[in-house]
């Protein structure tokens, strides 16, 4: 689980990769001295360093990093050390071919790029744990070195091996998930198609098929893959906690929706001593902040509200999209601070100095291509000085005011073939719902499904559930005693359809949730692309609506709004239901923008959340703890604003810079 970075080694974290072995001596010098002009505390160093270090395999050139390791501390310069075990050299590959992972269709990926692993090669897990430990042996008590980065963003580019290695270790973790062959039939519904297995060795990965290849071994395979990944980074944290006891290991997420999605997060940060976040801005047209925001709150929150580091993000534009802006003047800080505002232990990048060749040359720096005469350079300097002053908020935390369900396995399970519409987009949802109540100023916390037992209406008075398609039956109860408590619900459609092995809960949809939202849906009746539907209040306000439509019979619940058109017209759209003290809301339709936001009004109101009477993209958060409350306010606009403080007295925050106040003790 996270814990702090130790605070006598190190203040907020500010820095960046460093990657000195594709640099000359003379570079070294003037990189520290520069990182010191720019207030660097720590650098993640030798992520892919592997063949610099053990040029040929049992022989290692030691010389490179204890000399930048020495510079750095002789410096003041903490070091996020890495075990290269993202690239493996080429020799290890000559040697062993089939450590090389293979496609879906059979296609063996090739040396020549970065990430290529069959995580249930024997030889590569045996090569990792020599590194590893050869590294943790030499560097383990090194003052310097105040974290351990194992490996580099499990999951991408490749997670997922489809040979005859992995095909045997699925057996393996099959046999330990169903335990006999019979619950495996039954939990895979074999039934159908006629699946059924008589013998552990017929069984494959979910390889190529004619049509659609039962969806229970992919979400099963899926699960696999992560567990295998997982067990590698589980092998390189245990040397590495055994040879350098008392220094933190993590290894960097990648948690944004847009980013990584075949790793459950969840399981993970209970792995991890401190969990670490790279971020980064996809420019697809929408607000990237509120992105980043979402991304920072919910890598918050699987840290379990503890603290947690932003390990790379971009000083200006990125290289790997099809076209790649420089951030605005300005942009950069606002990013930073922001994913520090919502807990962050500082602020890192990719990667110190721009690389000059290679794939990622054109990706933005720290130190840029053109030198330090750059607006980029001034920015990064003004940003260490900026975090160098709040070195205080180590001790704090920032804490989320309402609540939504967050599941990559629902996730998994959903984006299978053959749903009822192929436009059905979880995360689409989850983003639509977050960014209203980002609007509305209101910081989120996530939960697990099976992490909401018990959970507090008082602090939380209102939990989202944008879309859980795969639901397990304990969410019922744990819904249920919330509503009945006084927590405010609101659950979109597509919810608790199926368990964890994809079978849809016995009886009407929406399976376990048909209680608490006291109702059932009786059919599910999606729209065609373009198709839209109205939905009129009974206060007269109607919405447009797309994607999705259904027929809602009520059973204990209150109709606000109904469909007026379409092939669902006269049923419910939007439904309450009062239970215990509490409310239960169910939307059955895609509602966008505004009228999505208008939904959540509603809601708010009933869980009794004012609104807070800021302009949109003014992020107000706050962070509190031992030493002080610093309230953040971040100015997206191109105008000033004034913000109240909790003295009552206004305080301006110029167009598109970052005000930190620290209330007075
Ligand atoms: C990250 C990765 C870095 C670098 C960066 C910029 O995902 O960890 O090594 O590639 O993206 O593209």
């Amino acid at each position: 689980m996270s814990s702090a970075l130790p605070h006598d080694r190190l203040p907020l974290a500010y820095g960046g990769d460093y990657n000195p072995e594709q640099w000359p001596r003379e570079v070294w010098e003037e990189d520290v001295r520069l990182m010191r002009e720019a207030g660097v505390t720590v650098v993640s160093l030798g992520v892919f360093a592997w063949a610099r270090t053990e040029p040929r395999r049992g022989t290692y050139d030691w010389e490179w990093l204890d000399t930048i390791i020495g510079m750095l501390h002789a410096a003041g310069i903490s070091v996020d050390l890495a075990t290269p075990t993202v690239v493996p050299p080429a020799w290890f590959y000559r040697a062993h071919p089939d450590a090389l992972p293979v496609t879906r269709d059979g296609v063996r990926l090739a040396f020549g790029s970065r990430g290529a692993i069959c995580h249930s090669s024997a030889d590569y897990r045996a090569a990792a744990a020599s590194i590893t430990t050869k590294i943790a042996e030499r560097y383990g008590s090194h003052p310097a070195v105040v974290l351990w980065h194992v490996h580099n963003e499990y999951g991408a580019p490749v997670l997922t091996c489809y040979c005859d290695n992995c095909a045997a270790a699925f057996r393996l973790w099959l046999q330990d998930r169903h335990g006999s062959l019979d619950a495996l039939n039954e939990a895979w519904g074999t039934a159908f198609w006629g699946q059924q297995y008589g013998d552990w060795e017929e069984i494959t990965p979910p390889r190529t098929t004619p049509t659609v290849c039962n969806p229970t071994q992919q979400l099963d395979y899926q699960r696999f893959a992560d567990a295998q990944a997982r067990a590698n980074f589980v092998a390189e944290r245990d040397i590495l906690h055994r040879l350098s006891p008392g220094v933190p290991v993590t290894t960097n997420f990648m948690v944004a929706p847009s980013q990584c999605q075949s790793i459950d997060y969840w399981a993970w940060a209970a792995e991890v001593d401190l969990v670490t976040n790279d971020h980064y801005l996809v420019t697809d047209g929408r607000r990237t902040h509120v992105n980043l925001a979402l991304t920072a709150d919910l890598t918050r929150s699987v840290a379990g509200g503890g603290p947690w580091l932003l390990l790379e993000h971009a000083t200006s534009g990125v290289n790997w999209q099809p076209y790649n802006p420089a951030k605005l003047p300005g942009e950069m800080a606002r990013n930073s601070l922001s994913h520090v505002a919502r807990g962050s232990e500082g602020a890192m990048f990719f990667q110190w100095r721009q690389s000059r060749s290679g794939a990622e040359k054109f990706h933005s720096s720290m130190l840029p291509h053109g030198g330090t005469g750059t607006r980029v350079w001034n920015e990064v300097v003004e940003l260490g000085r900026t975090l160098g002053e709040l070195a205080d908020l180590r001790a704090t935390r920032t804490h989320g005011n309402v609540a939504m369900i967050w599941s990559w396995e629902s996730m998994w399970a959903q984006s299978l073939e053959w749903r009822p519409s192929e436009d059905l987009d979880a995360r689409e949802r989850l983003e639509s719902f977050y960014e209203a109540l980002y609007d509305r100023h209101l910081t989120v916390d996530f939960f697990a499904p099976s992490g909401i037992g018990g959970l507090d209406p008082e602090r939380y008075p209102l939990l989202v559930v944008p879309q859980l398609y795969a639901a397990p039956a304990s969410v019922a109860a744990d819904l249920e005693s919330y509503v009945a408590r006084g927590g405010t619900l609101v659950v979109s459609f597509f919810s608790g359809i199926v368990d964890e092995n994809d079978t849809v809960h016995p009886g009407p949809h929406p399976g376990v949730l048909r209680d608490v939202l006291g109702l059932t849906v009786e059919e599910f009746s999606p729209l065609l692309p373009g198709e839209k539907v109205t939905v009129g209040t009974g206060t007269g306000e109607t919405y447009e609506a797309d994607l999705w439509a259904e027929v809602v019979v009520p059973n204990g619940c209150e109709t606000l709004a109904t469909f007026t058109d379409g092939r669902t017209a006269g049923h419910p759209a939007l439904t309450r239901h009062v239970l215990g003290e509490g409310t239960a809301w169910y939307l059955a339709t895609r509602l966008t923008g505004d009228s999505l936001a208008a939904v959540v009004d509603l809601a708010l109101a009933d869980a009794g959340i004012a609104p807070s009477g800021l302009p949109r993209d003014v992020e107000l958060v706050v962070r509190e703890g031992e030493s002080g409350t610093f309230r953040f306010a971040i100015n997206h606009t191109d105008a000033e604003v004034k913000v109240t403080l909790p003295d009552g007295s206004r305080a301006c925050v110029p167009a598109g810079a970052v005000e930190v106040f620290r209330d007075p003790r």
